[in-house]
């Protein structure tokens, strides 16, 4: 599958069969994570792979909603960064993170991001201070997410191109509504000059 193919196959999977990921399979997803780009190369980032039932369970519940998923995850690698190390600490983890998603999918995994800064247990502790607990994350890192990994139990249809929202890409700058109107009056006017070109060339012919 080429790269084109694989973005637009990829989606969202939260429900997995009971099939353990391969040690290949763990190393590759890993390693792509590591090979990211990040602001001036800094690399703030930290990955704790989680493969242990019980862990997978217990992260299920680091928040209210959106998390239940990990619990059914043959992987769960839980992605913090260090807001000392770089200012780009939140984009260098979400480029990773997303750098794993889309190993996994061309590993023909499924995966599921889910969101854990700011967020809070049914308990209403600090989902960040919930996950450093139970997989001794030292304070300094910040936890960004957990993206859960494992064989899908049902394929997703690919993204549907003419859904796409091309009404939010600009050329050149972003059009203000007198331009918008000014390019209707244009649209306009050259379609009134191509009717009377039409009628001159008929009138000639
Ligand atoms: C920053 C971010 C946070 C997300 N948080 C969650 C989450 O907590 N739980 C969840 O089930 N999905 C979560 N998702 C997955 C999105 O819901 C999903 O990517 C989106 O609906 C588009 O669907 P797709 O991935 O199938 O294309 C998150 C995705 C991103 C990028």
């Amino acid at each position: 599958m080429n790269f084109q193919d694989l973005i637009i196959k990829r989606h969202s999977t939260r429900r997995f069969t009971d099939e353990k990921l391969s040690q290949d399979e763990v190393v590759t997803l890993i390693q792509s994570a590591l090979l990211a780009p990040s602001g001036r190369h800094r690399r703030p980032w930290q990955f704790v792979a989680v493969e242990d039932k019980e862990k997978l369970q217990k992260l299920s519940l680091s928040k209210t909603s959106g998390a239940q998923l990990i619990a059914g995850a043959a992987l769960a690698i839980v992605v913090t960064t260090d807001p000392l190390i770089s200012d780009t600490w939140v984009e260098d983890a979400a480029i990773a993170a997303t750098y794993i998603q889309l190993q996994a999918e061309d590993l023909k995994l499924g995966s599921c991001w889910v969101h854990v800064r700011e967020r809070q247990t049914a308990d209403g502790i600090n989902s960040e201070d919930y996950i450093r607990k139970l997989l001794n994350i030292p304070l300094q890192q910040q936890v960004i997410c957990i993206i859960a990994i494992g064989h899908k139990a049902v394929e997703t249809a690919p993204a549907k191109l003419d859904e796409l929202e091309w009404e939010k890409v600009h050329i050149d700058h972003v059009k203000t509504p007198e331009d918008a109107a000014q390019a209707l009056i244009d649209a306009c006017q050259l379609e009134s000059m191509t009717a009377e070109r039409k009628k001159e060339v008929e009138q000639k012919s």
